[in-house]
């Protein structure tokens, strides 16, 4: 076999450079079904392939003709597994792996009681190496390829991460979190030195193999005007990172920015205000959003993340997709752990589905597999680079098993079509129905 070495990381990874030929079941998206008509958004091929060549997807089609087409490729058969892009989350905290499922507490306390005190252990390197990989391991292990994380404020703790990532080959956003106020001494760096680390780590890291770094102030209530205009400084020099940051998550908390941000028109705002609201920002939660913020984040196509079980779980509001996604918002789907209470993205789905159910709305199946694949890649400015099953994107694949249990298979055996098929996947599915992940083109499990 014919290794290439990825720029970057010779030691750490290569990619397979023969050609592999995925059959299945084949489910790809070429438009947005929550804008436009679903029908028309979809590809999906019930006897399909996807031709893999060094780490990349160079074909999708019928899987007869790409076998007869390319003799040479090495070919997995899955049957009727389906084969779908990776799933792309697009907003979680890998220091909170450890307290995912936290009993009692809505934001502000939950931070405090659960969050802080963990993420204050990252400076420990070895601590951070050893949840990062953690972390990465269940993500692949429900099907999750690219994970967009918070770090802690530990400079070691975005290194462990990256180089967790860099050792699985996995396309992953990340930075520093940055607090300088309303948070523990042990969590706490200035606004110098949130610039200062954050410039060296985004120097070292930012595009380095399959890495992308966010500059990540945590939210406005734990950074000063003067931590928010260093970052936004750091932003404007470094325009092609990302920024994520969270926003309009709990009413509490939206009345407490108000109070610390006197001036501000509204939480947004508070951002604007110091140059960290742009098109390559990402907003975690924004459910409570006034008028002008909505419009706002239109025009710049700044997106915004829904993470759902968070959102029950944390006890903070039903975030309004389908409003947004009608104002042209650009919206991302996320586990947010350990906020939310799960590392699956087919959980994640469900969740969306059933506060969409709360708002009135029933999110097609396709809906809900575009928004955890290509969405997500979207909002992250990625789109047709990962979660994307077609030509050109990197080879991050998940293959479903739409029958990984006898309460899913019982349901699944009376299905009529495809969706029927899928839909209880994705409201009962866990890491037992990942068959497969494949990784730029390398095998994860089988
Ligand atoms: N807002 C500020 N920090 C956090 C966090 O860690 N999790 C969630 N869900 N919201 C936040
Ligand atoms: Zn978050």
């Amino acid at each position: 076999m014919i290794w290439a070495i990825y720029p970057g990381h010779a030691d750490t990874y290569a990619e397979p450079m023969t050609k592999t030929l995925l059959l299945g079941q084949t489910l790809g998206f070429c438009g947005n079904p929550l804008t436009g008509d679903w029908t028309e958004a979809v590809s999906y091929d019930s006897a399909g392939g996807v031709l893999i060549d060094g780490g990349r997807i160079v074909a999708t089609g019928n899987g007869a003709a790409l076998q007869s087409a390319h003799p040479d490729a090495v070919v997995t058969d899955y049957g009727a597994g389906l084969i779908t892009a990776g799933f792309v989350d697009a907003h979680m905290h890998y220091p909170q792996t450890g307290i995912i499922a936290s009993w009692g507490k809505q934001l502000i306390d939950w931070l405090n009681t659960y969050t802080f005190p963990e993420e204050s252990r990252f400076g420990d390197a070895a601590y951070a190496a050893e949840v990062a990989g953690r972390t990465l391991d269940l993500a692949l292990a429900h099907g999750t390829t690219t994970l967009t994380s918070f770090c802690t404020i530990h400079p070691a703790s975005v290194d462990a991460f990256f180089e967790a990532a860099a050792a699985r080959n996995m396309a992953v956003v990340a930075g520093k979190t940055c607090m300088d106020r309303n948070a523990p001494d042990s969590l706490r760096d200035t606004a110098k030195s949130a610039y200062d680390d954050s410039k060296t780590l985004l120097e070292k890291w930012h595009g380095s193999g399959r890495a992308t770094y966010a500059i990540t102030p945590r939210f406005s209530p734990t950074s000063t005007p003067d931590q928010l205009a260093a970052l936004g400084a750091l932003w404007a020099e470094n325009p092609d990172c990302l920024m994520q940051t969270h926003l309009s998550e709990q009413l509490p908390e939206i009345a407490w920015v108000q109070e610390l941000f006197p001036d501000a028109r509204d939480y947004l705002d508070t951002y604007e205000a110091f140059g960290l609201l742009g098109a390559r920002g990402l907003y975690g939660h924004a459910i409570h959003l006034e008028p002008r913020e909505i419009a706002r984040l239109a025009e710049l196509g700044a997106a915004v993340v829904h993470c759902p079980t968070s959102n029950t779980f944390i006890g903070s509001g039903l975030f309004d997709l389908m409003g947004l996604a009608k104002a042209s918002v650009s919206v991302g789907l996320a586990t947010d752990t350990g906020g939310g209470s799960s590392f699956s993205m087919l959980r994640t789905m469900a969740a969306a589905y059933e506060i969409g159910q709360l708002r009135g709305v029933a999110l097609h199946p396709a809906q809900l597999m575009w928004l955890a694949t290509e969405g997500s890649a979207e909002a992250l400015k990625m789109g047709g680079q990962i979660g994307h099953l077609g030509a050109g994107a990197m080879a991050d694949i998940t293959v479903l098993d739409l029958q990984s249990t006898p309460a899913i298979a019982q349901r699944a055996a009376r299905a009529t079509d495809l969706w029927d098929a899928l839909f209880p996947t994705i409201m009962m599915g866990d890491d037992r129905a990942i068959k497969d992940v494949w990784v730029a083109g390398a095998q994860r499990q089988a």
